[in-house]
């Protein structure tokens, strides 16, 4: 397999089985239920791509968009206060199924969802991940922004922000 044989496209309501399948295998109980990945699905599909291996799903991304810059909001995971105009795009899951972890898939996935958030002329990506991805994700562009207040499954999180346009100014908790 090569990244070439990856194909990354927007998510239909036909995916919602498998990318449930993976979200639980990657984040066990911590996941997002089975609901609250369609609710995503339903109401911005534009904002989830999932990358597709020989007709199966391997993996996905997703997130909503906001103009707030508290990414903490557990409700917002279940896509309340989500607007669609707002400037900010915040990714709720990146996550590969276990079987096709280590093998590239990921860097498609994130590339495509960067350039789908300029496409739709957002400002910014936020999000929150462990330690162990920072590194993975300043790859990527993203800049470490602070510690996250949220405790979400008990552990330490981080906020990183990537700036998709000049006009966006500097990473910082004022309001949009
Ligand atoms: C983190 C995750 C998305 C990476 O996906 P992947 O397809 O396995 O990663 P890739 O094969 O595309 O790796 C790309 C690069 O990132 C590195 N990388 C992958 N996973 C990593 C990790 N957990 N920690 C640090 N670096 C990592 C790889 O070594 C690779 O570097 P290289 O190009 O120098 O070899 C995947 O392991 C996953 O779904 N994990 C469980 C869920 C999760 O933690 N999601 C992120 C939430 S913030």
């Amino acid at each position: 397999m090569t990244a070439d044989d990856v194909l990354i496209r927007q998510v239909e309501r036909e995916d919602l089985n498998e990318c449930f399948l993976i979200e639980a295998a990657c984040y066990t109980t911590d996941g997002a239920t089975r609901e609250k990945i369609g609710k995503r699905i339903d109401v911005f599909p534009e904002g989830f791509l999932v990358a597709e291996l020989n007709g199966r799903v391997a993996g996905f991304i997703n997130g909503g968009s906001t103009c707030k810059e508290d990414i903490t909001d557990e409700a917002f995971k279940d896509m309340v206060g989500h607007d669609s105009s707002g400037a900010n795009i915040v990714i709720f899951s990146l996550a590969i199924h276990p079987d096709f972890q280590k093998k590239g898939i990921s860097v498609p996935l994130l590339k495509k969802y960067i350039e789908l958030s300029k496409d739709l002329k957002k400002s910014k990506i936020l999000l929150i991940c462990k330690d162990d991805l920072i590194k993975y994700y300043g790859r990527f562009g993203f800049s470490y922004m602070a510690e996250s207040n949220s405790e979400h499954g008990g552990f330490k999180w981080h906020e990183m922000g990537l700036l998709l346009n000049e006009d966006a100014g500097i990473l910082s908790s004022a309001p949009c």
